[in-house]
């Protein structure tokens, strides 16, 4: 099972990727989520994504590359994983391919999720994220037991540098000039394999429709 979740920011893809990886066993990999565990470390690799990530544009492709091709050839990425936020360019979905096909294997499919730019919007303005472990929350539509504080292990929520309203516009313009235009090498590669979703519903509803299609591979 190699799927590819692929969606503007805010859409969910984080949300069903922890899903996807309770229900299937499959191993969640985040591009987006490792450039953040290396800047909140302050290693090379994050001071390098840091300026990039912080104010809404893409890290270039040469790093992200590196970081993809690195986590996939550790052993626990064999055989089933979900790759979130990545590719985000043309150029780094060919390179997807090239190393795919070095490894003699293939992409079982690419879900596409999408919603309403006003849905995106109020999602990201709202989000909480666990310090400690993660856990994705939203005031409003998701909002922890005890405000401010992780259900799961009690740490305290944050507030995403990027979710800041300049870096969440330049997110969604940039995914518009360099993401959308993935969508369409897929169509024009795997037609069949690519899946689009409706993420305007709730969570529960989404999921539900992603684990019918993840369900039947
Ligand atoms: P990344 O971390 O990948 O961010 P993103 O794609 O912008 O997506 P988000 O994490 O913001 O949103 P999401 O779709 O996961 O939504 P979520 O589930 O959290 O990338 C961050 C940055 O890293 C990039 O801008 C770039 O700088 C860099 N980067 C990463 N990968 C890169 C790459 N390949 N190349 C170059 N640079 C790269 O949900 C959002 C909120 O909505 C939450 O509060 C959640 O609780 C709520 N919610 C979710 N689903 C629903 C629902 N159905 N109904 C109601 N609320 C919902």
């Amino acid at each position: 099972m190699r799927l590819v979740l692929l969606g503007p920011p805010g859409v969910g893809k984080g949300t069903q990727a922890a899903r996807l990886a309770a229900r299937f066993g499959v191993l969640h990999i985040s591009t987006g989520d490792i450039l953040r565990e290396a800047i909140s470390s302050d290693s090379p690799l994050g001071r390098e994504a840091r300026g990039y990530v912080e104010s809404g544009r893409l890290v270039p492709d040469a790093t992200v590359l590196r970081i993809t091709e690195e986590r996939l050839s550790r052993p626990d990425a064999a055989s089933r994983w979900l790759l979130d936020g990545f590719p985000r360019t043309v150029a780094q979905a060919e390179a997807l391919d090239e190393m795919l096909a070095r490894r003699d294997e293939g992409l079982s499919t690419v879900l596409w999720l999408h919603a309403a730019t006003e849905a995106i919007v109020e999602r990201l303005s709202g989000r909480r994220t666990c310090a400690e472990c993660g856990t994705l929350y939203h005031v409003r539509l998701l909002p922890p037991r005890r405000e401010g504080r992780c259900d799961r292990c009690g740490e305290a929520l944050l507030v995403r540098e990027d979710d800041r309203p300049e870096a969440v516009r330049r997110r969604l313009v940039t995914y518009e000039d360099a993401t959308a235009a993935v969508v369409d090498y897929y169509r024009g590669r795997i037609r069949k394999r690519l899946h689009e979703i409706d993420g305007n519903g709730a969570p529960e509803e989404v999921g539900e429709e992603i684990a019918r299609i993840v369900g039947g591979l």
